[in-house]
């Protein structure tokens, strides 16, 4: 007798989440007995956010588009959260599959559990131990409320265990390790993404900045700011409407020195634009595993990472204090080879036979 499909609702909101999703949509269009439902929450909604990593990244259109936008965390979370009832009842999943550590994560697994569904967490066990974080909040209400824990790193599955959550943890690497790779491979021998006023070839560093720790004090913010615009060479700063809305209402000016500002890129064009770089500064964490899986070394203006493994033989620093990235940022590549830290490229399929696994019991 034919089983029946299983039904699994993904729900996404954030830009990270979009590059999450594209080699998850991708293994489940391999496996017949899924039926796959997108979720976006609008968290995120300029098309250079959203639309653009759809279309880049062939993701199918989401099936519904909450239209939440931005707000408080109160306001943004609790109204992705009153909307999620009815498209929980209407759809009825098998299981709802959350990614990463946003107040979409967190909004799909509080209306997920209440009701009693299933609940996949898809980047699980990441911590900072930084608990001002609105990240590390989403990310361990998150991982205890879930069912399965999809954990990408050892590092990841030991936080799990040591929070008692071993028995609802795998690890199966990391599916942006996948998308990297993957996208790497297409863009390798094709022009980069080059800042237009520098001359083509000449070495610069390309830089985002977007945590609330980084952008809501306007001190701090204009001490980053200034130190991006006193490094050496040019740095193309790709900037997150986060940055843009609070440079403005602190009256700083993000142009200055060799610093060129540009709006955030496509995925493709993100990749092509560090693999031409020389290096890295950045608060995100995805970019710091991109450059890392890229072999540029990377400085991190936070002071914890929640990707350990990048430190590592000196490819990612960490510097809390802007008047030390101009230093780091200007190093040279260690000597050191990377390891395969990350998986092979092929985490979307393990994590798709994981959750065919659970649903079967
Ligand atoms: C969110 C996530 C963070 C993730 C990041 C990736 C939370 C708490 N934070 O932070 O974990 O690393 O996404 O980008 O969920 N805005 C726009 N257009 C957009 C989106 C946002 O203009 O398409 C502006 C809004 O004014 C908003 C601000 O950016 O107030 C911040 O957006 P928000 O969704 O609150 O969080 P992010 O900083 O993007």
């Amino acid at each position: 007798m034919e089983r029946a499909r299983m039904k699994v609702l993904s729900v996404v909101g954030a830009r990270p989440q979009f590059v999450k999703l594209a080699p998850i949509c991708l293994a489940m269009s391999d496996k017949a007995e899924i039926e796959h439902v997108i979720v976006h929450t609008g968290q995120h909604y300029d098309a250079n956010m959203s639309d653009v990593f759809f279309e880049g990244l062939s993701i199918p259109r989401p099936d519904v588009n909450l239209g939440v936008g931005s707000g408080t965390h109160g306001v943004q979370t609790g109204e992705m959260l009153a909307k999620m009832d009815g498209v929980l009842a209407e759809h009825r999943p098998d299981m709802v599959l959350v990614y990463g550590d946003t107040n979409s994560t967190l909004a799909g697994t509080l209306s997920a559990v209440k009701l009693q569904i299933p609940v996949a967490h898809l980047e699980a066990g990441l911590r900072s131990f930084n608990r001002t974080m609105p990240e590390e909040h989403n990310r361990i209400l998150t991982d205890h409320a879930a069912d399965l824990l999809l954990a990408p790193t050892q590092v990841a599955v030991d936080h799990l265990n040591r929070e008692g959550l071993g028995s609802r943890t795998v690890l199966v690497g990391d599916v942006m390790a996948d998308v990297c790779l993957r996208t790497r491979d297409l863009m390798e021998g094709r022009p980069g993404n080059h800042p237009s006023t520098l001359k083509h070839g000449s070495p610069y560093l390309v830089a985002t900045i977007h945590r609330a720790e980084n952008t809501d004090d306007p001190d701090r913010l204009g001490a980053i700011i200034r130190a991006l615009q006193e490094i050496e060479k040019p740095v193309m700063l790709l900037s997150h409407p986060r940055l843009v809305e609070k440079a403005r209402a602190f009256d700083l000016e993000l142009v200055g020195g060799q610093l060129v500002v540009g709006n955030p890129l496509a995925y493709h064009e993100l990749i092509a634009a560090v693999m031409h770089s020389e290096g890295v500064i950045t608060d995100s964490g995805g970019l710091q595993k991109e450059a890392y899986l890229l072999g540029k070394v990377c400085t991190t203006v936070r002071a914890e990472t929640e990707w350990v493994e990048t430190l590592d033989d000196g490819w990612n620093v960490l510097t809390a204090d802007p008047a030390a990235i101009n230093t780091f940022a200007s190093r040279s590549a260690p000597a050191e080879t990377r390891h395969c830290l990350y998986g092979d490229g092929h985490a979307a399929s393990v994590v798709v036979n994981r959750l065919v696994a659970f649903h079967r019991g």
